[in-house]
């Protein structure tokens, strides 16, 4: 449906009860300057990438995650499965950015344990597709603003 060759499960209490806990948001509030709530329409998804060949196409997220959290909870080294951000790119459309999509592209793997929090409505951004052995499990949460 979205051109996505991931695995997903809906996320459960554990993750809600870390992203609702006080110390959480509180660091969500320092890192990036302003207040911020778990949607309550969602509950997250965990993502498993552990087949080759596998990734996520280049989107933008929907109107109800004003703001993601990616927090990597597994990560087997081997090629791709990598993010790949544009940022500098947010008023381009997403045909303009497949047409070139090496300019403005920020690689980024994330080790076991390590979060990526950002405006993923602006910022493009899809995941490279997963060479032989590499495996990446990930958390997904969005939030809005408070
Ligand atoms: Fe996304």
């Amino acid at each position: 449906m979205y051109g996505r060759w991931v695995e997903t499960v809906a996320a459960g209490e554990a993750l809600s009860r870390v992203v609702r806990s006080r110390g959480f948001l509180d660091r969500l509030a320092r890192l990036s300057g302003r207040r911020w709530v778990p949607d309550p329409k969602g509950k997250g998804t965990y993502l498993y990438y552990r087949r080759p060949a596998q990734s996520f196409r280049l989107h933008r997220d929907g109107d109800h995650c004003e703001f993601v959290v990616l927090t990597c909870l597994l990560s087997r080294a081997g090629r791709g499965g990598d993010l790949i951000l544009y940022p500098g790119r947010n008023r381009e459309s997403l045909a303009a950015i497949r047409r070139s999509p090496r300019r403005g592209a920020v690689r980024i793997r994330l080790k076991a344990g390590e979060s990526l929090l950002m405006d993923g409505r602006a910022i493009a951004h899809r995941v490279s597709r997963l060479g032989p052995g590499r495996v990446r499990v990930s958390a997904a949460r969005c939030f809005r603003a408070r």
